[in-house]
């Protein structure tokens, strides 16, 4: 057969029989699978079918760092008929199986980023190999959007590796890299990247000699269990319970996957497929699935803007923090550990320099016991941080994080301190958490370079950096520090300078408003427990104990004093903060605590605040429109401030700075759903029943005329 070409596929197949194949989507950075290129595949499939000189055949990829993508989300974000989401799944599950039946083996040789579709068909085919590249990853990643993989992903990956395993992967949503691919018998072979593809050739060679080389099983253990009834309904019903324990069943998708395998395991394939299929169209069209689609779709958009901040800018070679406290350390570890660069920590006396690098190496510790760095990787980053009490080696430094007490006046000091200190182009972040970007810059020369750099506690767990850009922050400060929160992997927003930022702002009326029905007498776990149900990843009062009682007294108080008109807090709210009652921190506050563990409720609070003591468990009644509407109103405040630029950012903040439930796809998205007009009546009769503080905002009503927040503020 004469090479072949096609739009998205070139076949060669060359007089020995050892065809190629190479999928290179023009136009795209990456491999999908569009519908039109899923048609082509079918077409290209027969000709394979029918060809006489194909010995064996190698699908390859021509994307730089990407073997497939996966599916167009787009297509699975527009799809509204369950019949038509549930042929598309049919239509890809025909398309693997007769990739699956073609006269010859083929081979998948993985070399980039191998998730969803690409996976499903390298399942389908004979033999996958993979890149030993840190960076390869394979993986099917469909229930993080909320459907199943549904293209023979369900029923063919426990076929190849193992239950336990399988479900790993699939009910994780998870991707794992070549040598774990290998292990767990995903991959028969992982290759040498700077040789992959003559490795490829001589594996191809040995299978069209007939010798395969053996693959490797999954291990012994999991071949019992698999093998076993007994045992499979131990792994399906432990798989069950996790998962339950893990999304509180808001997540169907993981659910339905466990079902979809389990048929699969116990009727055969087939059967698995047609479960596949009938998962899909329920999962594709819920609104789970569209709202776990918006939030990919925003971060995507989140990361493509900052990659279009980029410029030719040098990247940054080395950095200072000032305090080496909570923040300052954690701060230190991420700089040093994700930018690998040398970081100068200060600190006024040497106890808290030692503490601050005693935290720094206890997070290390923890990534070694992950197994995400070795011990060697760690101990040479450890090293890149200089401790140090003056501002010796300051010179060299090309961007400073400030993350001191947060006392203005101090603040003040230290930033015109710092500016004969450094270079005077070098950028001056704040870590600040309440304090305005504009005070904080008032005397340093050259203002403009004073950006926030505000990073939420602790610092390498939560993803969100608020970037503050004060009146004067020049564009290319903000850019230096977006550029820098990519590099981190972390997910910034930016934010303009105002009381508490966008997060806190807002959490601050939610955490309020849990004071007072604790006021009006009902109890710590029913307030939380209701905010858990509804998916929050823990309840107000919980999370004031763990930013610290303090802490969250005293922002409190700011906003208070800054938006008196609808944040009013319990006149007992002061009494909270006690010396040895300041949350986890002290181990105790509205809980006991052993250790970082929350135990149960104190019943002493009730005591210490005056309050009675709840009797009876409370009827939740209208707890989470409560809680959750004065988010809704001040968000829109926000928007119409423009404190940020749109809801979407709004949205992907609070998921990744407080873990709004991404199920219900961002708050405002959570409103607009609701109807926007329905919530400015709820907010008008709490208004009535509990106080003016619940009055709709105007920045509400202009969403309902606009028809939506999204519509209006976009
Ligand atoms: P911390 O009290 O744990 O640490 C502050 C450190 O700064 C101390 O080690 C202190 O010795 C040092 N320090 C004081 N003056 C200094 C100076 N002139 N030069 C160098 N070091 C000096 O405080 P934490 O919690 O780490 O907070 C630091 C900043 O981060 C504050 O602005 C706070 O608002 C902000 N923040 C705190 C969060 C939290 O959850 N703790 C979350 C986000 C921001």
């Amino acid at each position: 057969m004469a090479p072949a070409m096609s739009s998205a596929f070139e076949l060669a197949v060359p007089p020995s029989g050892l065809a190629t194949l190479v999928f290179d989507l023009p136009g795209k950075k990456v491999n999908v699978f569009t519908r039109s290129v899923l048609s082509e595949l079918e077409k290209l499939i027969e000709r394979l079918a029918a060809s006489q000189d194909i010995r064996c055949l190698v699908l390859l990829s021509g994307k730089e760092g990407n073997f497939v993508a996966g599916a167009d989300i787009d297509e699975i974000a527009d799809v509204t008929d369950p019949a038509a989401a549930e042929e598309g799944a049919r239509v890809g599950q025909r398309l693997f199986q007769a990739w699956n039946k073609l006269p010859f083996p083929t081979i998948a040789a993985i070399q980039g980023t191998c998730v969803g579709g690409g996976t499903e068909l390298s399942l389908a085919g004979n033999y996958i190999l993979i890149s030993d590249r840190q960076d390869v990853r394979i993986g099917l990643p469909e229930v993080r959007i909320g459907i199943v993989p549904a293209w023979g992903g369900c029923s063919r990956l426990p076929r190849r590796t193992g239950l336990a395993s399988a479900l790993d992967i699939i009910l994780g949503g998870k991707s794992v890299d070549g040598k774990k691919a290998f292990k767990i018998g995903l991959a028969d072979a992982v290759l040498p990247d700077p040789t992959f593809l003559h490795e490829v050739r001589s594996f191809a060679e040995q299978v069209l000699q007939g010798r395969p080389p053996s693959r490797r099983r999954s291990n012994l253990k999991s071949k019992l269990l698999d093998s076993n009834p007994l045992g499979r309904d131990v792994v399906f019903s432990q798989a069950r319970k996790q998962v339950l324990k893990r999304t509180g069943g808001h997540y169907p998708a993981a659910l339905q996957a466990i079902e979809v395998v389990e048929v699969g395991r116990r009727r055969g394939l087939e059967a698995g497929l047609q479960a596949e299929a009938r998962a899909t169209g329920e999962l594709a069209v819920s609104p789970v699935c569209k709202n776990l689609i918006h939030i990919f779709k925003m971060m995507e958009a989140s990361k493509r803007e900052s990659a279009s901040l980029e410029t030719d800018q040098q990247p940054i070679r080395e950095v200072a923090v000032l305090g080496a406290g909570v923040m300052g350390g954690g701060i230190a570890q991420i700089l040093a550990d994700r930018a690998d660069i040398p970081v100068r920590l200060k600190d006024v006396g040497t106890t808290p320099l030692a503490t601050g690098m005693a935290h720094a190496k206890e997070i290390f510790e923890k990534q070694v016991a992950r197994r995400r760095l070795t011990r060697p990787e760690a101990a040479r980053k450890m090293n890149l941080l200089l401790p140090c009490l003056d501002y010796s080696g300051f010179r060299r430094v090309e961007l400073v994080v400030e993350a001191i007490v947060e006392d203005l006046r101090v603040k003040q000091q230290v930033f015109s301190e710092l500016a004969d200190q450094v270079g005077p182009e070098v950028v001056l972040a704040s870590n600040t958490s309440s304090l305005s970007i504009d005070l904080i810059g008032r005397d340093t020369p050259n203002p403009g370079r004073v950006v926030g750099m505000h990073f939420f506690n602790p610092v390498h767990r939560m993803p969100l950096v608020e970037v503050v850009k004060g009146s004067k922050t020049s564009h290319q400060a903000v850019q230096a520090v977006l550029t820098l929160c990519r590099r981190l992997g972390k997910t910034p927003v930016v934010v303009k300078d105002g009381p508490g930022f966008l997060v806190n702002r807002i959490l601050t009326f939610y955490m309020t408003e849990a004071l007072w029905l604790l006021d009006e007498g009902r109890a710590i776990e029913d307030i939380d427990g209701v905010m858990t149900d509804w998916g929050m990843p823990m309840g107000p009062l919980a999370l004031i104990d763990t930013v610290g009682i303090d802490v969250a007294v005293k922002v409190a108080h700011i906003l208070a004093a800054a938006f008196a008109d609808r944040l009013v807090l319990p006149a007992w709210a002061d009494q909270l903060a006690q010396p040895e009652r300041l949350g986890i921190k002290t181990g105790s506050g509205f809980y006991l605590y052993n250790g970082q563990e929350r135990s149960k409720p104190d019943p002493a609070v009730y005591r210490i605040l005056g309050l009675a003591t709840p009797k009876e468990p409370s009827d939740p009644g209208d707890f989470v429109d409560r809680m959750v509407l004065p988010m809704v109103n001040e968000a829109a405040r926000c928007l119409a401030e423009g404190l940020v630029t749109n809801p979407s950012e709004l949205d992907l903040a609070m998921i990744m700075g407080t873990g709004f439930p991404p199920f219900r796809g961002g708050l405002c998205r959570w409103a607009d759903l609701q109807g926007a007009e329905h919530l400015v009546t709820i907010l008008r009769q709490l208004a009535e029943h509990n106080g003016e503080r619940f009055q709709p905002s105007v920045a509400l009503e202009r969403a309902v005329e606009g028809g939506g927040i999204y519509a209006t503020y976009s």
